[in-house]
């Protein structure tokens, strides 16, 4: 089975450039289930069921969260009755949503988790724990497990592919919205990638326009970032996985600006 997984989507910019490039990528890559990082896809910040409904109105089939999942108070509303999307499942117990869930597309089966790191990102609970507890629990049900670390170090990132190699078939990395050029597959058979990037605006800063960036590091004031505007650049890798084993065999990367795009 292919699977593409798609880096942090930003704002209205990031979602358009998805509805833009899932047709030559699913013509390219034959993906069967595509899931999304959806943390930053309402203006920067968390996502709205509408948004949710876009995304899997455009092909997406799975959406994982971040530290932005609740800045969208709406999501309280209704995330308990979306089962395509879960949030970082080490947060603490007794909070709406899930940490994991199984998507089905295509005639094909993934599990997915998303999990978020603690260096420098609040002290929540410990995701590698969540994470052996989760995947013995997966595995009952699915050999194929998606898990998507979102996380600020690369180290504790890293540490988590070592961590679950030969446990789950693909960890990813998201959050910093930078890909990484170290994308692998371990010797246990799970594809690797510090981080896959993110859909958006190319020249602000992580997607948000770069003035208002560089007045808060410039002066040290409260500043109320913004969603940039512009050319959009798009990142995700895919994932070959032999579905028998749930091991990877391929991991590649996708990197496409709006000007590859329209040459396509
Ligand atoms: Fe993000
Ligand atoms: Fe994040």
């Amino acid at each position: 089975m292919n699977v593409l997984f798609i880096g942090d989507i930003v704002g209205s910019v990031g979602r358009a450039a998805v509805k833009k490039v899932l047709p030559a990528l699913q013509s390219k890559y034959n993906p069967h289930i595509i899931i999304a990082n959806g943390e930053n896809a309402a203006a920067g910040r968390g996502i709205t069921a509408a948004i949710v409904k876009e995304l899997l109105d455009a092909g997406v089939h799975g959406i994982t969260m971040g530290n932005h999942t609740w800045d969208n108070k709406d999501i309280f509303e209704w995330i308990d009755d979306q089962h395509r999307i879960v949030r970082p499942a080490n947060y603490a117990e007794g909070l709406p949503g899930q940490g994991a869930t199984i998507i089905k597309a295509n005639g094909k089966e993934l599990a997915i988790m998303n999990l978020q790191g603690r260096t420098f990102l609040p002290p929540i609970d410990c995701p590698f724990r969540k994470a052996d507890e989760l995947i013995t629990e997966l595995q009952q049900k699915t050999k194929n497990i998606l898990v998507d670390f979102h996380a600020e170090a690369t180290s504790e990132k890293i540490a988590m592919g070592w961590y679950l190699d030969g446990r789950a078939s693909i960890v990813l990395g998201t959050h910093t919205h930078v890909q990484t050029n170290d994308d692998t597959v371990l010797p246990g058979g799970t594809a690797y990638i510090t981080d896959v990037g993110m859909v958006g605006p190319k020249n602000g800063v992580l997607g948000m326009e770069r003035e208002a960036v560089l007045h808060k590091f410039l002066t040290q004031l409260p500043t109320r970032f913004v969603v940039d505007e512009g050319d959009w650049h798009f990142h995700a890798i895919v994932v070959e996985i032999d579905d028998a084993t749930g091991k990877a065999k391929k991991i590649q990367k996708v990197r496409l600006t709006e000007t590859d795009w329209l040459l396509m």
